[in-house]
């Protein structure tokens, strides 16, 4: 997509939900879109998803301009939205996805396999028969996977797939997600999970007030909110003067300590390419350290970084 923004009317006021989006996801990638609340990610799910019309901008999914090959466009897109609605929620499981199957076009001696198909993806082939109504959120939730799943489309839309999911429907999504993209199929995720987004993506595009503010691999992202590694420190108790001494040593982005069981763990951020770790065992020497540890900065370290660092320069 290119230079793609949409405004709503709030209040009497334009509001930019997405402003002036440029992305790319490559053919059997998988980009996280991530962000706050109200960011932009659904509305740009939409766009794509031609649910919704851009106010200016283009959009191009697999070489069509999804303006003038709407239906064409529907067809490779598998769109997958959370909540509760969507479906005929007195028709049974199967039923619901038969006619999902007709809207996308799937022949009627095809369908049956299909439909099995995806019931079995998402794991939910033993309630087939069951009222939707009857279904747990999280249940419904993987109905809503299964219907995205109908046309076998190249793109994936996946907007909070794991939400209300129990760990365990979430980690066998995880291992579906994988299997999609290994099968080609090119995918955008957004999630407020960040440990699922680091685990799918290869790539992720961090979006706050409907602009892409970082793109790029999980480094990328801890760069741009100016960490790199993080060393974590492993005491029985925290001296009071620790967290300064600490804090005065080049390099050191930022120092947080939290009490877990009887321990005290001390993390301190280290800006891109600066780590310091010998000189942080000189200080910590004296406090008998449990353990230090030193490792790349997460992606949720990462992303809270650099959104802490976005507010600090509006605010
Ligand atoms: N139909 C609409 N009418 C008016 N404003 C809207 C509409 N849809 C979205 N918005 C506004 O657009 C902005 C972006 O909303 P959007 O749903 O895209 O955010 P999001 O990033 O998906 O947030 P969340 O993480 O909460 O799902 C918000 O300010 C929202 O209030
Ligand atoms: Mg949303």
């Amino acid at each position: 997509m290119t230079n793609v923004t949409r405004t709503f009317v709030r209040g009497g006021k334009l509001n930019r939900a997405v402003d002036d989006v440029s992305l790319e996801i490559g053919a059997g990638k998988t980009l996280a879109l991530l962000g706050p609340n109200g960011a932009g990610k659904t509305t740009l799910i939409k766009m794509i998803a031609t649910l919704l019309e851009p106010s200016s901008g283009r959009i191009v999914v697999a070489g069509l301009d999804i303006k003038s090959n709407e239906r064409q466009v529907r067809s490779n897109i598998g769109l997958v939205l959370g909540g509760d609605r969507g479906f005929y929620l007195r028709a049974s499981v199967q039923e619901n996805l038969n006619y999902f199957a007709s809207l996308a076009r799937v022949s009627r001696r095809r369908r049956p396999a299909v439909v099995a198909a995806v019931l079995d993806a998402v794991n939910l082939a033993d309630r087939k028969r069951d009222a939707v109504e009857t279904l747990s959120r999280g249940l419904r939730q993987r109905l809503h996977i299964a219907r995205g799943l109908l046309s076998n489309p190249p793109l994936l839309l996946l907007d909070e797939p794991t939400i209300g999911l129990d760990p365990e429907a979430a980690l066998a999504l995880r291992d579906l997600v994988r299997s999609l993209k290994s099968g080609g199929h090119s995918i955008l995720l957004t999630t407020h999970y960040l440990y699922e987004a680091e685990a799918l993506a290869d790539d992720v595009a961090v979006i706050i007030d409907g602009r892409i503010i970082a793109r790029g691999a999980v480094t990328d992202i801890a760069n741009a909110g100016g960490i790199g590694n993080v060393t974590v420190a492993t005491l029985t108790h925290l001296p009071d003067t620790l967290g300064n001494s600490i804090s005065q040593l080049a390099g050191v982005r930022n120092v947080n300590s939290e009490q877990v069981g009887g321990q005290r763990l001390v993390t301190v951020s280290w800006e891109p390419n600066r780590d310091n770790e010998p000189q942080l065992r000189e200080v910590l020497a004296t406090h008998a350290p449990l353990s230090v540890v030193t490792r790349p900065a997460t992606l949720e370290e990462g992303y809270l970084a650099l959104v802490a660092r976005r507010r600090m320069t509006i605010g």
